[in-house]
């Protein structure tokens, strides 16, 4: 069994996970009704990819013999003002997860949980990945601006995400 603070940190990581599910699903479903197929597309395949990161704690907890606690998920806070603002509300987004993921290997740490340090790593690593991937989309609507025609590509590169 994990220790009861980590139960505790891992469960609320757990919810923490669906909501940014939902956050990125909210965010899709909006930028498909106007149009933004692209964009779209990739925002709910990051939506599953959350998903799994919430189902892989939940297996680890159930790995560990440990508790767990499903939580209300609350509704996504998203309003939509621009395609540059939506990448901007993730990458803040994301660092906050990074640091809540920081937090559960903090704990194991002061623990000497090598268990759950080792299995946290993962995330740490996940967690670089995206904030590099949506710091770079950041990057180049700030490079090129939100023009039609760069929307128009940066809308036909991102559905290429598989
Ligand atoms: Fe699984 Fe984007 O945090």
């Amino acid at each position: 069994m994990v220790s009861e603070k980590i139960n505790e940190v891992i469960n609320e990581q757990i919810n923490k996970e669906f909501y940014s599910g939902y956050l990125y699903l909210s965010m899709s479903a909006n930028l498909n009704e106007l149009g933004l197929f692209g964009i779209a597309s990739w925002l709910k395949i990051q939506a599953k990819e959350e998903v799994e990161h919430g189902l892989k704690l939940l297996d680890y907890l159930l790995e560990r013999n440990s508790y767990v606690t499903l939580k209300q998920i609350r509704t996504p806070e998203f309003e939509f003002k621009g395609v540059k603002s939506v990448f901007e509300t993730l990458y803040e987004h994301e660092k906050c997860i990074t640091n809540s993921v920081m937090n559960i290997a903090k704990l194991a740490e002061e623990e000497c949980d090598r268990k759950t340090l080792n299995f946290i790593e993962w995330f740490i690593g996940e967690q670089v990945e995206e904030e590099r991937q949506v710091k770079n989309i950041i990057k180049r609507l700030e490079l090129f601006g939100e023009e039609k025609a760069t929307l128009y590509l940066i809308d036909k590169e991102l559905g290429q995400r598989e």
